[in-house]
């Protein structure tokens, strides 16, 4: 009986190991799947991130087209702003991220406008026009809502005329009822429109690539007459149309902008000799008129890349002007 007790226990024993190992084993293959799960979840993040990016790229190029009343890209302008300015205001990640794209395609629901709408200043609209105008909040909107991951960036763009006061449009929301994104990007909206907007049409298809390099300086308005009654307006809608503490942090960066680029001179660099940090004096098209490079755009690895390959394809002077 003793004798049995003790096979039964060393066989349960062995059993145990056996199964113990069985289990090890097991637990190794579904750790090595899990990994292999996690590998593929990230590089389908990866690519749809990255697919993202592409689209928003794409989108913003359509915008661009529309941007011949601007000296230089009011969309590029308004999304490095605001992103700065969420960034100052230590709103977070997804909020820079936010107004980094929602900057870019704010204007989309303008795309088709008519040439006669598009050169006016909003204070010289008649009744119908205004209307007209006032449709493209809805119409981006709309457009970007069909992406579901959009959501936001879509509801933003709709907010982007709303004012603190209840007396913007197309809804009349007050304060708290608009997204600190939208309140982020009228306010660059704003000063850009006020700075950059010009009367005149600009076509680029009608600019020779020489005379691009000899347009007089438009950055130079930056400090001059524009900028200051800007920041005129901004200061005193503060509270009223505007977040006051929003305006005070943009008006902060500007102000460190201005001092910045007074310290910079102007060059003319050979592509293949730009470096990281110069920044892009003026607008640069391709002959159909497609913007590659805006006045303002700092340079890094990647564009200075993209941009020796235009010049190589003779889309851009082999020289062009930066500030250094
Ligand atoms: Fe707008």
């Amino acid at each position: 009986m003793e004798e049995n007790h003790n096979f039964k226990k060393e066989f349960d024993e062995n059993e145990l190991t056996t199964i113990n190992q069985q289990l090890n084993v097991q637990l190794k293959e579904r750790q090595e799947k899990i990994q292999e799960l996690e590998i593929l979840i990230d590089t389908i993040s990866t690519k749809f991130a990255d697919s993202i990016f592409r689209f928003v790229d794409v989108l913003s190029a359509i915008v661009t087209f529309q941007e011949k009343y601007y000296e230089t890209s009011h969309s590029r302008f308004v999304s490095k702003y605001s992103a700065r300015l969420a960034k100052e205001l230590d709103l977070g990640e997804e909020a820079i991220l936010n107004c980094q794209v929602a900057g870019l395609l704010h204007d989309i629901g303008k795309v088709g406008f008519k040439d006669s709408i598009m050169i006016k200043f909003p204070q010289e609209f008649n009744e119908k026009e205004r209307m007209y105008y006032n449709t493209h909040c809805e119409l981006g909107r709309d457009i970007l809502k069909r992406f579901s991951e959009f959501e936001i960036i879509a509801e933003i763009i709709y907010q982007h005329h709303e004012y603190l006061d209840g007396s913007g449009f197309p809804q009349g929301l007050r304060d708290k009822q608009i997204h600190p994104e939208a309140k982020i990007i009228s306010i660059v909206n704003t000063f850009h429109n006020l700075v950059y907007k010009v009367r005149k049409e600009v076509d680029p298809r009608t600019i020779s690539l020489v005379t691009q390099t000899t347009l007089p300086p438009s950055k130079a308005d930056i400090g001059g007459t524009r900028f200051l009654s800007a920041m005129k307006f901004l200061h005193e809608r503060a509270g009223v149309h505007f977040e006051k503490r929003f305006v005070e942090a943009f008006i902060q960066i500007m102000e460190e902008e201005r001092k910045m680029m007074g310290q910079k001179v102007i060059s003319r660099v050979p592509v293949h000799k730009l470096q990281s940090g110069m920044i892009i004096y003026q607008n640069y098209y391709t002959p159909s008129g497609l913007l590659i490079a805006s006045s303002g755009d700092v340079i890094d690895e990647d564009s200075k890349r993209a941009l020796i390959r235009f010049a190589e394809f003779g889309v851009l002077p082999s020289n062009i002007l930066v500030l250094k």
